[in-house]
């Protein structure tokens, strides 16, 4: 038996701190599914492959597996290396390929196994996860989205400026709306929670209304 508040949305939200204050205020586990992908674009990275040459016996190769919270990677614990901007562009672009998302799904299913949880991504309430009790569509306008982005230094690129970073959310955007598996949309039976403009204090205390 497991619990699922399903959380997606566009890349720059506010997501992440979101879903894991809710998950703490709930006493729920906090998944958040982008470190997958961002997972298999560092697995690339390292060994050399371009993004678009991964391959369905690369990932056979692979060992991606929830422990608790952490991701890890062939028994390694990921973290900060998952937040680099050339993981953020590679996950995007390994996210449109449907043996990816296969690939995926089991990884995904099994971390919400026997616990109440809340898992972030863009296909949560669309895809993984179609019977959540709870879904919700956390969006922001794209400035609103760069100007959040510019302040967490450690996530952007040498020389980014505030253009720049809201050419490649806008970017970003379109390519995860406009594939064609799983795209990013808001689920019909999803609560949309538009974040311009509020705190992250009062876009929690409204999500955790909700549960
Ligand atoms: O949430 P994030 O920025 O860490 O996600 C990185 C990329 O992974 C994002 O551009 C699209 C993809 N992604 C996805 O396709 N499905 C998910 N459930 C989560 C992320």
């Amino acid at each position: 038996m497991s619990t699922v508040v399903a959380i997606d949305g566009p890349a720059g939200a506010g997501k992440s701190t979101v879903a894991r204050m809710v998950a703490d205020r709930l006493n729920y586990a906090y998944i958040n599914t982008g470190s997958l992908y961002r997972a298999l674009a560092y697995a690339a990275v390292t060994s050399g492959i371009a993004f678009s040459d991964i391959t369905p016996e690369f990932l056979a190769g692979l060992q991606l597996e929830f422990r608790g919270a952490d991701l890890y990677l062939n028994g390694v614990k990921l973290d900060a290396q998952l937040r680099k901007p050339e993981c953020a562009e590679g996950a995007s672009i390994v996210s449109a390929k449907p043996f990816v998302r296969d690939y995926l799904m089991p990884v995904q299913r099994n971390a919400a196994r026997n616990q109440w949880i809340v898992m972030e991504g863009r296909d949560i309430g669309t895809v993984v996860f179609p019977d959540a009790e709870r879904k919700f569509f956390v969006t922001a306008s794209p400035e609103e989205r760069a100007r959040r982005r510019m302040a967490q230094s450690n996530e952007i690129a040498n020389g980014a400026t505030f253009e720049s970073i809201l050419a490649d959310i806008i970017a970003r955007d379109e390519r995860d709306m406009n594939r064609e598996i799983a795209p990013l949309k808001q689920a019909a039976d999803a609560i949309l929670i538009d974040t311009t403009g509020l705190t992250i204090d009062e876009v929690v205390a409204k999500i955790a209304s909700y549960c």
